[in-house]
């Protein structure tokens, strides 16, 4: 997989197949080669870029099977893109038995040249108790290793362990350090029928942490428009769909948000494909042929028109705010919406440092939204109690700490000195930094500006101001509180000592560079976001102060020679690394003796840093012997 775009656990990535590139997320729909309604080349218009078919359908049936064993699975579905092919396992699920054994049915998928071939896993039903989930994980384990290691078609390993988080996570981990190049979660077709998504919820966390970063991670059966977003927002990069066909012979249309029986409509929503074709009495009196044809091609419309919007939130970085208004669409969505929340913590390690697009502050659920998880943790580290003063939040405005609080109140005493920021209680030092300043708030209209008001705020304003010398300096205190938040506790005062000179936008009057008495740079304060790029000075001071490996990864000196020019990162090269890494944190390059090289973005955690295989894991920004790349 290589990383192009993400947001916390969802990602644009891109792997390569026999038969081209596929783009996550995506969704393969499902062919059946002996009904094909929508033939495969339509698929492609309509936006599917891969499908998925039945071997076990094939090989069972002569006429196919002589033509795809003698042409060819692309010629057989005529179809020139990626073709992934499933084993059989569902038949085996739904009548018990199959004809054919693992090594036999993917030989046959190898030999017509399927670009995903499955094992024949073993499903396990979310009824099934512990131990008979267990021996399914272990006996589909034994299945992926009896094969043979052949070039060719990528092995899909399905992930199985019913609704046992313990098994879910022993699976993915067997799974996704095996020969599997490609990671399907199975056994969840029956939860989905049942809209049973909050146990989904927790089965895709518990496979998708334990699986392995560098490999696709598809969900059978998933193809519902109504669960993809929060699927994709837990590490889903791939669907397969058998629903657009399998509704449209029940005239049921797939929506966004649901599903409408085309009895009980009235009209097709503009953008659908059979809006102008037909009216709803006309569909309804047509042949069904035709009506199952025209009802599939509106429901395939409507998943990749979802999956178009699930893209572009990603690329904004918004995917959770989008399945946050999509969680309000039904009960049993809201419902595994809120485990997601119980699950905030574990999934605040994937969150980047900064977001692209501001936070949106609804109601008290946003407080569990992972973004805030580290803001929180630190604020809470630094609650100490002791002398301290709290602004509350109706005094305060996002970014406008001036009209005198600073140098009339803040220099002159020592207190730490918090603001109320929604429910939390932050560092007034944070105040321009991501998400405090940028948050868009459901009770914005409550705070005022007390600097056009000329008001003070209230506690501190009983501070008696009379002639007491500063003892701090804001900016100081500001640059230093960052650098602890990004880093960690205690930092900012080493890698800022009292001689550093803060130079500020004559504009905007905010921190621009961080400068050593020599003028040289040490750190940019980014005007978006409010967090620190580092120069070389920096990224050498940031190194002696720390012990190794932290905020690092270590190349071997051949990538580092590349590297202290400028180039990129790329994951081959990583010997050694920091395992918590924030994703888009300053992240120093150092060679095999520690030495920094370059200092630069990190693209991922480092709890995903050892799993990618390709592509950029450090842009690097400024580097000892290269020209410095400006980023902002
Ligand atoms: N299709 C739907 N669910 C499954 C599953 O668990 N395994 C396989 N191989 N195919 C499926």
């Amino acid at each position: 997989m290589e990383l192009i775009h993400r947001d916390g656990l969802s990602r644009i990535a891109r792997f390569s197949t026999g038969h081209g590139i596929i783009e996550t997320p995506t969704v393969m729909p499902v062919v059946n080669p002996n009904i094909v309604v929508i033939s495969p080349r339509e698929m492609k218009r309509l936006g599917a870029s891969s499908i998925i078919t039945n071997s076990y359908i094939i090989r069972r049936t002569e006429r196919l099977r002589e033509t795809a064993e003698k042409y060819g699975i692309h010629s057989l579905m005529d179809f020139d893109g990626p073709i992934m092919t499933d084993s059989g396992t569902f038949q085996s699920y739904v009548y018990g038995n199959v004809e054919y054994n693992n090594l036999e049915i993917v030989d046959f998928q190898r030999k017509i040249g399927s670009d995903i071939a499955t094992i024949l896993d073993i499903f396990s039903r979310p009824s099934d108790s512990h131990s008979e989930a267990e021996s399914a994980v272990e006996e589909t384990y034994r299945r992926i290793n009896e094969i043979d290691d052949k070039e060719g078609a990528m092995i899909a390993g399905t992930i199985q362990g019913s609704v046992y988080p313990d098994l879910r996570a022993r699976s993915a981990g067997l799974m996704g350090s095996s020969k599997a190049s490609y990671l399907p979660i199975g056994g969840v077709v029956p939860l989905l029928e049942s809209y049973n998504y909050t146990k989904l919820v927790d089965i895709i966390i518990d496979s998708k942490i334990n699986a392995n970063f560098g490999k696709p991670i598809h969900l059978f059966g998933g193809g519902h428009p109504m669960f993809m977003a929060m699927s994709v927002l837990l590490g889903v990069d791939m669907f397969d769909s058998a629903s657009y066909i399998k509704y449209a012979r029940d005239s049921r249309l797939l929506f966004p948000d649901g599903t409408r029986d085309l009895g009980s409509m009235s009209a097709f929503p503009y953008w659908s494909p059979i809006n102008g074709k037909f009216t709803v009495t006309e569909l309804l009196n047509t042949s069904p042929e035709e009506r199952t044809k025209s009802i599939a091609e509106h429901n395939l419309a409507a998943i990749f028109m979802e999956i178009s919007e699930i893209r572009e939130r990603i690329f904004e970085q918004t995917l959770w705010q989008y399945v946050e208004s999509k969680a309000r669409s039904h009960p049993f969505l809201f419902n595994a919406y809120r485990r997601i929340l119980e699950r905030s913590r574990e999934l605040a390690k994937f969150e980047e440092l900064y977001k692209k697009s501001p936070f949106f502050y609804f109601d008290s659920y946003s407080d569990s939204h992972p973004v805030l998880e580290r803001i929180k943790r630190f604020s809470e580290s630094t609650n100490l109690g002791g002398r301290e003063m709290e602004i509350a939040g109706e005094t305060w405005k996002p970014g406008r700490m001036d009209g005198g609080f600073i140098s009339n109140v803040y220099n002159r005493t020592d207190h730490r000195i918090r603001i109320r920021w929604e429910n939390l209680s932050v560092p007034v030092e944070l105040n321009e930094t991501f998400p405090v300043e940028q948050v868009i708030s459901a009770s914005r209209g409550q705070y005022s500006d007390f600097r056009s008001e000329g008001r003070k705020p209230d506690q501190p304003g009983s501070v008696d101001e009379g002639g007491v010398e500063a003892i701090r300096n804001f900016d100081l205190q500001k640059i230093r509180t960052v650098a602890d938040l990004q880093f960690i506790a205690g930092i900012g005062e080493r890698l800022f000592p009292d001689d550093v000179r803060i130079i500020k936008s004559r504009n905007t009057g905010r921190i621009r560079n961080i400068m050593t008495p020599d003028d040289r740079i040490i750190a940019t304060m980014r005007a978006h976001d409010g967090f620190l790029t580092l120069n070389v000075e920096g990224a050498m001071r940031l190194k002696e102060i720390s012990a190794f490996p932290m905020f690092r990864v270590q190349v071997d000196n051949e990538s580092a020679s590349f590297n202290s020019k400028g180039f990129n990162v790329f994951f081959k090269f990583i010997k050694v690394w920091d395992q918590d890494i924030v994703p888009l944190n300053e992240t120093l390059v150092v060679d095999e003796n520690d030495d920094v090289v370059a200092v630069g973005r990190s693209t991922v955690s480092g709890y995903e840093m050892g799993q990618y295989r390709s592509g950029v894991a450090v842009k690097v920004h400024h580097s000892i012997a290269g020209e410095d790349k400006l980023d902002s």
